[in-house]
């Protein structure tokens, strides 16, 4: 029998994963643990999030944009590159495809991005409150079964978690290839006492939605435009308006 705590421990560390994954990917969970821009989380360690480097001084007046389940963080370093003035950190639970965009940010020499390997159900652990400008949610795993409803990164304990990271006004994205996603977040925000303040059943079909969102096309997106899924996007604010992204 499984001893759920040591499995839990195991998980966070990904042990599990390096004794039979493929030799490619046990690479790239060696390189990333010596990239600069990645932060890992240990299970069981908790630190001031004021500790953490997107707090350092040189980064106080930058705007802050969090990117949940980044994968290879296409969309992050799309914005990083155009955004020169706000800082981005991309947070997945799995270090080969963090490992990717970190290697890629040092590549292209962009300095105002970091990575965290991390649950994002732990990411109140990582971030002053009232300090991020938006937060992305980029075709995040729709958990289609009944049981896992509580996972879906717009599931009521998330949003909770969202509105107290997010300055006032602050805005939640999503795009997603999922319709029972799409409609289940209009929901659990509406519910949740929130508003939507855009929508598009399909971004790459109306001409008025904006372009940062439209022009970053992620690997999996891609994958789900070739399967004829239309992509969704969705912007929403859980607390009183008070700032506007994007001017
Ligand atoms: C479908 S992929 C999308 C990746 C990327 N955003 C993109 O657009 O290509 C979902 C990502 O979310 C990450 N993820 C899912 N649940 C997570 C969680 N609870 N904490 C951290 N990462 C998570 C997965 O590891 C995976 O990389």
């Amino acid at each position: 029998m499984k001893c759920p705590m040591l499995m839990a421990k195991l998980k966070e560390r990904d042990i599990t994963k390096t004794i039979i994954m493929p030799k490619s990917k046990r690479h790239k969970y060696e390189r990333v643990k010596q990239l600069p821009n990645v932060t890992f989380s240990e299970f069981g360690i908790s630190q001031s999030p004021y500790l953490y480097p997107w707090y350092d001084n040189r980064y106080e007046s930058m705007e802050k944009v969090l990117e949940l389940g980044c994968g290879k963080a296409e969309h992050s370093l799309a914005f990083a590159a155009d955004n020169p003035g706000n800082l981005y950190v991309g947070i997945d639970s799995k270090s080969p495809r963090i490992c990717v965009g970190a290697e890629k940010a040092m590549d292209k020499g962009l300095e105002n991005i970091f990575f965290l390997r991390a649950h994002i159900e732990r990411i109140e652990q990582f971030f002053i409150e009232h300090s991020i400008h938006q937060i992305w949610l980029t075709f995040p795993d729709p958990h289609p079964k009944n049981r896992s409803i509580k996972n879906r990164l717009s599931a009521p304990q998330f949003l909770d978690a969202y509105a107290s990271l997010l300055i006032p006004g602050g805005t939640v994205f999503l795009k997603t290839d999922s319709e029972l996603f799409y409609t289940y977040t209009q929901k659990s925000v509406e519910l949740w006492g929130g508003r939507v303040i855009a929508k598009s059943d399909n971004i790459h079909e109306a001409d008025d939605h904006p372009l940062y969102a439209r022009n970053i096309v992620s690997a999996f997106e891609k994958a789900a435009r070739l399967n004829g899924s239309p992509i969704k996007y969705l912007a929403f604010q859980l607390t009183p308006q008070m700032y506007t992204p994007f001017g």
